[in-house]
């Protein structure tokens, strides 16, 4: 029998949105604290898609990464009106001005920062709905990525470490720091 860790009694008062690299984790750890939390969980991706019709790869395929961004910037919106839950945001959502303003304004922002090792290892049997890895050097991308996307990751609310190992210690690590910023807020109801 696996022993379910307990909800917590965190009462979150915005939606927690989950930001960082492709491979950082977002989902799996999204999923899981939304259950921890008892809210909702969306992904970003899932509802672009669902929207579209079709997956990630056909729409820059297709209509290209200006309007995929287009989209995402729309869904991003619309998943910030709803009431609170967990949103894991696609990898490049933060770095639109527009979303990060629209984040920053009804959001919580956590950013999920791992390192290239251990990127590059997860992302090297899942980039599917990864366009931007397409590429003859996938590794090189990351890297790149990294670069030009970390100083504004940083800008998020919150910072955790998403090393390998347990998601569910990451999951604890976003709990606590939660806590820490609620605190300080004077946003603690428990
Ligand atoms: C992207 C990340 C992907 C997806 C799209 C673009 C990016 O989401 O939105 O392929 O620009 O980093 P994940 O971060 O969930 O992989």
């Amino acid at each position: 029998m696996t022993v379910r860790p307990p909800c917590t009694a965190l009462n979150v008062p915005k939606t927690v949105v989950l930001i960082g690299m492709m491979g950082s984790g977002k989902t799996a750890v999204g999923r899981r604290l939304a259950k921890r939390l008892n809210l909702p969980f969306v992904d970003a991706d899932a509802e672009i898609e669902a929207a579209a019709g079709c997956s990630i790869r056909d729409i820059f395929e297709l209509h290209g990464e200006a309007a995929f961004r287009a989209g995402e910037r729309r869904i991003m919106a619309r998943l910030l009106d709803q009431p609170v839950r967990i949103l894991a945001a696609g990898g490049g959502a933060f770095i639109d001005p527009d979303t990060r303003a629209q984040i920053a304004a009804k959001g919580i922002s956590v950013w999920l920062k791992a390192d290239k090792e251990a990127l590059i290892r997860r992302l090297r049997k899942r980039s599917m709905n990864r366009p931007l890895l397409h590429t003859k050097n996938p590794s090189a991308a990351i890297e790149r990525l990294m670069a030009e996307r970390e100083p504004i990751y940083a800008l998020a609310d919150i910072t955790v470490e998403s090393v390998d190992g347990s998601t569910e210690d990451t999951v604890t690590r976003v709990l606590k720091a939660l806590e820490n910023y609620l605190r300080k807020r004077g946003q603690m109801v428990s």
